[in-house]
């Protein structure tokens, strides 16, 4: 068999078995199994496949039909212009989190937060853009932390980073000049209309919170001013529908300078706001 017919055959398997985009799915698959880039496949049409090749391409196809996301099976997602390892004990970066990336480096920061890390993809591509920053990533999940911190001495960055299992700011000691957090924020409402690629998949913690969407930027919002050096900012992604409420919840911890940001496709994406004056205790300005 050649490229071009393993290709056309994937591409027909993942359409009769319902999935979207089989075509673009299948070369991604296809290359994977060949261990070339996806861009290569055209290139290499009229080649044959070694039978090795092949049987992994079609134990990829199979995968890909019982739904699990395309990121998952090859192990790996490009976010940012890095490679990011995937398993399915993290969440798969999505490409609307780099628009919160984009907002984060709109000014420096010298220290940076990162709330629910889990493949690491925003805080180690904050570290990898910012050079002579630090940051702390912190998770609630063990198994994603491991993921993390595998992208983190992939990307060369253990020196400056430093991963910590907390339920949110539980465990956390010192400030911060950025905070930021791609939270579960799906409601249990609109989990019923996800794909099967994301509730049978993904990790249900860090899809939803349960209820309405928000405990975790209630939890974020009340406490992240006490983590903020003067002028500090936090900036949060959100689902479409939670601007309003996530600006309330900013309000309400007195932010100042509050900005929700759309992603490409025009939706609110990402909440930013910024620590204005502030009383400091004499222990606490002795960390700054
Ligand atoms: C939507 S994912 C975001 C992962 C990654 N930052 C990204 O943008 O792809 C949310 C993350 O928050 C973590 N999480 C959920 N509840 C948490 C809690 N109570 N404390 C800390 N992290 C939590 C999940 O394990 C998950 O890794």
């Amino acid at each position: 068999m050649t490229v071009a017919e393993a290709l056309q055959w994937g591409a027909g398997q993942l359409t009769e078995g319902g999935i979207p985009n089989a075509a673009g799915d299948a070369r991604w698959l296809l290359a994977d199994a060949l261990g070339v880039e996806p861009m290569r496949i055209t290139l290499m049409a009229a080649d044959p496949v070694a039978a090795e090749k092949l049987q992994q391409f079609q134990a990829h196809i199979a995968a890909r039909q019982q739904y699990q996301p395309v990121a998952q099976i090859i192990g790996h997602r490009m976010f940012y212009g890095r490679r990011f390892r995937v398993t399915p004990d993290v969440l798969d970066p999505r490409p609307d989190t780099e628009t919160l990336i984009e907002v984060a480096l709109q000014a420096a920061f010298r220290r940076v937060l990162d709330l629910g890390v889990g493949s690491g993809c925003i805080l180690l591509t904050l570290l990898a853009e910012q050079p002579d920053a630090t940051g702390t990533g912190t998770d609630i999940s063990d198994k994603a932390l491991a993921v993390a911190r595998q992208n983190m001495t992939d990307l060369g960055l253990s020196d400056r980073a430093r991963l910590v299992q907390s339920d949110w700011l539980t465990h956390i000691e010192g400030v911060f000049d950025l905070i930021v957090s791609n939270p579960p924020y799906i409601s249990t409402a609109e989990m019923a209309d996800l794909s099967p690629d994301v509730t049978d998949w993904e990790p249900h913690v860090a899809l939803t919170p349960g209820g309405d969407g928000l405990d975790a930027y209630r939890i974020i919002t009340r406490h992240a001013a006490d983590y903020l050096t003067p002028g500090g900012r936090l900036i949060v992604e959100i689902g479409a529908g939670q601007g309003d409420a996530v600006r309330i919840l900013f309000q309400n911890a007195k932010l100042d300078d509050i900005v929700i940001h759309s992603d490409l496709d025009g939706r609110d994406r990402v909440v930013s706001g910024k620590i204005g004056k502030k009383i400091w205790k004499t222990s606490e300005k002795a960390q700054l």
